[in-house]
């Protein structure tokens, strides 16, 4: 089933351009530009024209003849020079909107062969606090998660933990420093094993002896000694269960908790395996692997450094060989800051010098930073990095200054209050990150991301919140929803809106671009608004009439909460606001 009205149309236009012998590639018909004259436009004609050596109002009439025999078509017209211009009857598209009620998932198209699809959008590093800087990659990723999930394709999130550098020696290092051996280190928590790295960062800018104990220490514990192993492995446990925390503040799920340190043993394959290809050779004590070509420079890949150590770059490449071997991985796609652009170029070289992933897409998604208001990465007021938990914080505190007191309103008492102000504060600033596109930096608005009007997540939840209200007292007069009738112009809007929903959710799909959804679920929430102020429910007493907006509103708050849900963010059922 496909229930989006401009695919139902494309498909139409497409079947009249074949039966009248005319090239199908100039079908296309895209939402109007003019949609006071009507809903869909095809220039197909004037294009045509060229190459049939005729007019090309002559064509477009043509086609238009045979347009008008379906239907679905209310008014079919040419313009100008040769423009075909088409509106669809209010009955045609209740009826899709009416499917898309009646269908699972709105009728929305899943993918024909599910494809299994590998996301890597975590790369927070062991023992260090989870920061701003974490926030997109987990939120981008979470949101093509979900959305991957629901076209039908298998997803496996992978966190792809920083668990196995240089810092893990550092840190093994300043314990035994500080302690004499290593003896105590599991009964470190994760603050002082954070306040050990820090530590461990000053000493190894100033001392060049603490700096190679360090490097000395990773390869030892990276050779497997027993001691250094063991003592890792809780620093890696009790890391882990922080950035768990951190990571679920957010609802920011992953079904794989693989380290840079799992790609180890696979290092070594990847090695033989340039060897074996005589791809690799020594250069100034590294092994390394060249990528440029003739005229494209490429900094090569360095297989094993010069203390005889794995790098971030094999890793990823081992990484990338149990993805596919394990898995059988047919798509790798990368959330990961854009800096790292360079990086992932050279990965995907070289696992094609390789043959490590043949047929495998494999795609960098690289985003842009989270800016303060001086356009510069966005820090705490005194300057401080700001992290996670007290940006999650700070969200709260803002929209609980929206609130009603606890128990100011009749079964809310503290503890209902709390969860709505997490709902609404968590979605804030994901729907802020959300709403911009991947590739582009933002500035954290401090001032206007958690309010309830504008393009914020606390817009749509409140309206979600707004219809589950009037859903509630329909019940209660016994309105029950049914048939859909198109009058008003506002209504007509509002249909047409929804009816974009599969298209919508398609283009997020194929471009992994959540801010397409989160563009359309604030749009759509707006034009129901506008049909809210002059369709009223409640108040309307032909019973067939309001039947049939409370059926639009419901479905508008269903797609809405979709939408949400595809983004990662919740709605509660009801929003309160102070009085
Ligand atoms: N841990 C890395 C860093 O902090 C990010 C990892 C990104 N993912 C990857 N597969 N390389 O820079």
């Amino acid at each position: 089933m496909n229930l989006s009205l401009d695919n139902v149309i494309n498909q139409k236009m497409y079947d009249i351009f074949a039966h009248l012998g005319l090239d199908t590639a100039y079908a296309v018909c895209k939402t109007s530009d003019r949609p006071d004259l009507s809903d869909f436009q095809c220039n197909g004609a004037l294009a045509l024209a060229k190459s049939l050596h005729k007019n090309p109002r002559e064509i477009a009439t043509m086609i238009a003849d045979e347009v008008k025999k379906d239907n679905c078509f209310a008014k079919v017209s040419v313009d100008g020079p040769g423009f075909l211009n088409m509106s669809i009857t209010n009955e045609f598209i209740a009826e899709v909107l009416q499917q898309m009620e009646n269908g699972s998932d709105f009728g929305i198209q899943k993918v024909t062969q599910p494809q299994t699809v590998v996301l890597d959008y975590g790369g927070p590093n062991a023992a260090k606090a989870m920061h701003v800087g974490h926030l997109r990659a987990g939120v981008i990723g979470e949101a093509v998660r979900r959305i991957e999930k629901f076209i039908g394709n298998k997803v496996i999130g992978d966190v792809h933990l920083g668990d196995w550098g240089t810092p893990m020696g550092m840190i093994l290092a300043e314990i035994i420093n500080h302690d004499g051996d290593l003896s105590k280190t599991e009964s470190y928590d994760i603050n002082q094993i954070t306040e050990f790295y820090k530590q461990a960062n000053i000493r190894c800018k100033e001392d060049e002896t603490a700096k190679e104990q360090a490097r000395i220490i990773t390869a030892k514990l990276q050779d497997g000694e027993a001691e250094y192993r063991k003592a890792w492995q809780h620093l890696r446990k009790v890391s882990i269960e922080a950035i768990k925390e951190n990571y679920d503040a957010l609802d920011v799920n992953f079904d794989l908790w693989w380290g840079e340190s799992d790609a180890h043993e696979m290092s070594f394959k990847v090695v033989d395996m340039a060897k074996e290809k005589g791809l690799a050779e020594m250069d100034d004590g590294a092994l390394i692997m060249r990528l440029e070509e003739d005229n494209k420079p490429m900094p090569p890949i360095i297989l094993i450094k010069r203390d005889g150590g794995f790098g971030y770059q094999i890793t990823d490449i081992a990484t990338i060989k149990r993805r596919v071997d394990e898995f059988n991985a047919q798509e790798i796609y990368y959330f990961v800051d854009q800096r790292q652009s360079l990086h992932f170029e050279q990965v995907f070289q070289a696992v094609e010098k390789l043959g490590i992933a043949p047929n495998v897409k494999m795609k960098h998604y690289g985003f842009g930073t989270v800016n303060g208001a001086d356009g510069k990465p966005f820090k705490t007021r005194d300057g401080g990095v700001m992290t996670l938990e007290n940006l999650i914080k700070l969200s709260k505190d803002k929209v609980r200054e929206s609130m009603p007191a606890p128990n100011e309103v009749d079964g809310f008492g503290e503890k209902e209050i709390e969860k709505m102000v997490n709902q609404i504060a968590v979605g804030a600033i994901k729907f802020q990150d959300l709403k911009n596109n991947t590739a582009s930096g933002y500035v954290f608005d401090m001032e206007d991301f958690a309010k309830f009007d504008g393009k914020t997540g606390p817009y749509i939840q409140y309206a979600i919140a707004r219809i589950n209200s009037i859903l509630r007292k329909a019940q209660e007069r016994n309105l029950s929803i049914g048939k859909i009738i198109i009058n008003l112009p506002e209504e007509r809007d509002l249909a047409l809106k929804i009816s974009q929903l599969n298209t919508i959710v398609w283009r997020a799909h194929q471009e992994k671009e959540p801010s397409i959804i989160a563009d359309y679920a604030y749009t759509l929430a707006q034009i129901f608004s506008g049909f809210y102020n002059v369709a009223p429910i409640m108040s309307e007493e032909n019973t067939e009439l309001a039947t049939s907006r409370l059926t639009m509103a419901k479905l508008v708050r269903d797609v809405l909460k979709q939408m949400l849900y595809l983004l990662g963010i919740e709605a509660p059922e009801v929003m309160l606001k102070k009085a």
